[in-house]
């Protein structure tokens, strides 16, 4: 074969490479793709990413970035749906193959959507650690805050392992460790079978389990000092609205941060 007979391989319009790709359970995975050098995002944010379609149009789905600004690749984690029109193909992903990455990231879990305050909570159900696994990795988050808690809560302990693997591994990271010293505390929950500590985040809250578990000292969180990030499935985030902002907290925006700032977990 001579050259001008090798025709190039057809590329993806923002086709970027998969780098590595680590299952936990039968429903949830996570996967990191190629960065391109053009990208510059704040930690919370989503993009849009996904796979060609049958039809040859992109089918693209909004993902949180999971890794950190830092970081030279993209991380993301991912639930699988057995017949979710993206899921039920991205979970077949292998080294090498190419996803579509539309490099506009956008989202309202940002540091700059919420006012100054002492302690930041991260709530989060499900798949919805994604952002927290970006913001718990930035050194910014350590610098405006004197305590962040990172609550997550699911069915059962394989499917917080993603999170407690992310977290254990924190203090130790040559880049971040000496950032977060003793501010990350860390209150995983399951809520169908026996784990240290159980029950939904609405419930560890309203009955001050949390705060007495973790010693804070505190009955409830206060608008003077506590900011809360939600994310979760939409009954979850409601029902965060409504317990938040039963403390006073009201809820930010990019363009007029307040005390908490909430987004879905985006599935199929
Ligand atoms: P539960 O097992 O009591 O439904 P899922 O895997 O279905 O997305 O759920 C993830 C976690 O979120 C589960 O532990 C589930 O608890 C919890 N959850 C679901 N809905 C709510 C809600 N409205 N408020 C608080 N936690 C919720």
């Amino acid at each position: 074969m001579t050259d001008s007979q090798i025709k190039p391989v057809p590329t993806l319009p923002d086709a970027q490479t998969v780098t590595e790709v680590e299952h936990y359970t039968d429903r949830l995975f996570r996967f990191r793709v190629t960065r391109p050098k053009s990208l510059r995002f704040r930690s919370g944010e989503f993009v849009m990413i996904g796979l060609m379609g049958d039809n040859g149009k992109p089918l693209l789905r909004a993902y949180s970035i999971a890794s950190p600004a830092w970081d030279e690749e993209l991380e993301f984690y991912s639930i699988k749906v057995p017949d979710g029109p993206l899921t039920s193909r991205l979970q077949h992903i292998k080294v090498g193959d190419e996803i579509i990455l539309r490099p506009k990231p956008v989202g309202t879990l940002v540091l700059d959507a919420l006012l100054p305050g002492k302690r930041l909570w991260f709530f989060a159900t499900g798949t919805g650690i994604a952002p927290f696994a970006s913001l718990m990795r930035d050194p910014d988050t350590y610098e405006r805050y004197d305590e962040v808690i990172m609550m997550h809560t699911c069915r059962d302990a394989p499917e917080l392992e993603y999170g407690r693997q992310l977290v254990e591994s924190l203090p130790d990271d040559p880049l971040i460790g000496e950032f977060i010293g003793d501010k990350l505390k860390y209150y995983p929950t399951t809520t169908r079978d026996d784990f240290p500590h159980k029950g939904r985040i609405t419930d560890n809250l309203t009955s001050g389990k949390v705060f007495a578990d973790l010693g804070l000292g505190i009955d409830k969180l206060d608008p003077a000092t506590d900011r809360g990030m939600v994310c979760g499935s939409l009954a979850f985030n409601l029902d965060m609205k409504d317990v938040l902002e039963g403390y006073g907290l009201r809820e930010g925006a990019n363009s007029d941060p307040a005390e908490y700032v909430i987004e879905k977990a985006f599935v199929d």
